[in-house]
């Protein structure tokens, strides 16, 4: 079996890469490995970026150093495989609103890009979109509980509108993708899907202010630096953990029930910002130094994943409950510490 792993050496595409090798496919790691998210966390962009890398090489995956706009050269890696997972993004609302030719080139163009691949070339593929694509006119329908936001019901599932409230550039690219992924099930009849993912933690996450709050919480707990909360801190969500995704990942393949999926813990592993960090102080057996700033543009106060439709057609649900994932990430950075030293503090 050949497995394509779009942004490969990310966090994400670093864990896919590492299962698919570990069972014995030829796996390619599509990267272009830009440092441009990396920069904006404070750490050693170097290290951190050939972190990923270089224990991939280890294992025995191939890296192809190529970018997902370049038609052409992803073409020629995909047609030779029987399963294409799209990872590749630029992820965070902040830079897409700093950057919006990069976040629509990134995201539109480039999943358009892979969605062609999985046509001329019927491969089964999934596509990591974002449960930010729901919009956050969700804050309306919130309660402000003690420690976190409170919404009833509490999971929400994928017939709840879509791109509600005040949108960032973010919002438009992830929703355009996951809505070509569903105009080309409908069209081609592809063996495909769109996971809307909720937020994701675990090891090999450079998570910063911009994007990855798990990991950034458990980073700047363990080396001793402030950390920021924008907003109360009450915002809520049904974290999972990067072994359940790529479970998610393998049950798409083994089914092939094309569509788009909610993809999250659901209310089991529903935490707050706050919750986190205090789940992390107890793991470290030390305070952490917080900060609060004004809330940002579209934020998203509130999600926790109504997963029935992936529970009935692909057969999978989240496993790992935060504080056994927390506690292995937390773990991952103490061995990990020389990667996240800031320089000038
Ligand atoms: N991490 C989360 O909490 C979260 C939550 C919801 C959705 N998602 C989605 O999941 C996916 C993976 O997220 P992640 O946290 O692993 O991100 P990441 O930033 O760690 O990894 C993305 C990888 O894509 C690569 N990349 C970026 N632009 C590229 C391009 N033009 N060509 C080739 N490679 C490119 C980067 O170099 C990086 O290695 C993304 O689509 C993201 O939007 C993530």
């Amino acid at each position: 079996m050949k497995v394509l792993v779009t942004g490969g050496c990310g966090f994400a595409g670093s864990h896919v890469c590492e299962h698919y090798k570990k069972n014995g496919a030829k796996v390619y790691a599509y990267d272009n490995l830009t440092k441009f998210e990396l920069r904006r966390t404070g750490y050693s962009t170097e290290k951190a970026r050939f972190h990923n890398l270089d224990y991939l090489k280890s294992i025995g995956v191939e890296i192809i150093k190529e970018d997902i706009r370049d038609a052409k050269t992803l073409e020629s890696y995909a047609k030779k495989s029987d399963f294409l997972i799209h990872t590749a993004a630029q992820p965070a609302m902040t830079i897409s609103w700093e950057d919006p030719e990069l976040d629509f080139t990134t995201n539109v163009v480039g999943t358009f890009n892979v969605l062609e691949c999985a046509r001329k070339f019927r491969i089964p593929t999934v596509s990591c979109a974002t449960i930010h694509i729901y919009g956050n006119k969700i804050k309306d329908e919130v309660k402000e509980g003690k420690t976190r936001y409170i919404r009833r019901p509490v999971e929400i599932d994928e017939n709840h509108p879509l791109v509600e409230g005040m949108l960032t550039p973010l919002h438009a690219s992830k929703h355009a993708a996951d809505l070509y992924f569903k105009t080309y099930i409908d069209t081609y009849k592809l063996p495909i899907a769109s996971f809307r993912l909720t937020g994701l933690y675990g090891s090999r996450q450079f998570g910063g202010e911009d994007h990855g709050w798990v990991a950034n919480f458990a980073i700047r707990s363990v080396m001793g630096y402030p950390l920021t909360i924008f907003g109360t801190g009450k915002q809520a969500r049904d974290i999972l953990h990067v072994s359940d995704l790529v479970r998610s990942f393998d049950a798409f393949y083994k089914t092939q029930k094309a569509g788009v999926y909610n993809i999250g813990g659901g209310k089991q592993t529903l935490i707050s910002l706050i919750e986190c960090i205090h789940m992390i102080e107890d793991i470290l057996g030390k305070k952490s130094e917080i900060k609060y700033q004004p809330s940002r543009m579209g934020d998203l106060v509130y999600f926790a994943c109504d997963t029935t439709k992936a529970k009935k057609r692909l057969r999978w649900s989240a496993k790992v409950m935060p504080r056994q994932g927390i506690e292995e990430l937390v773990d991952w950075v103490q061995k990990n510490t020389s990667l996240f030293e800031i320089k000038n503090g």
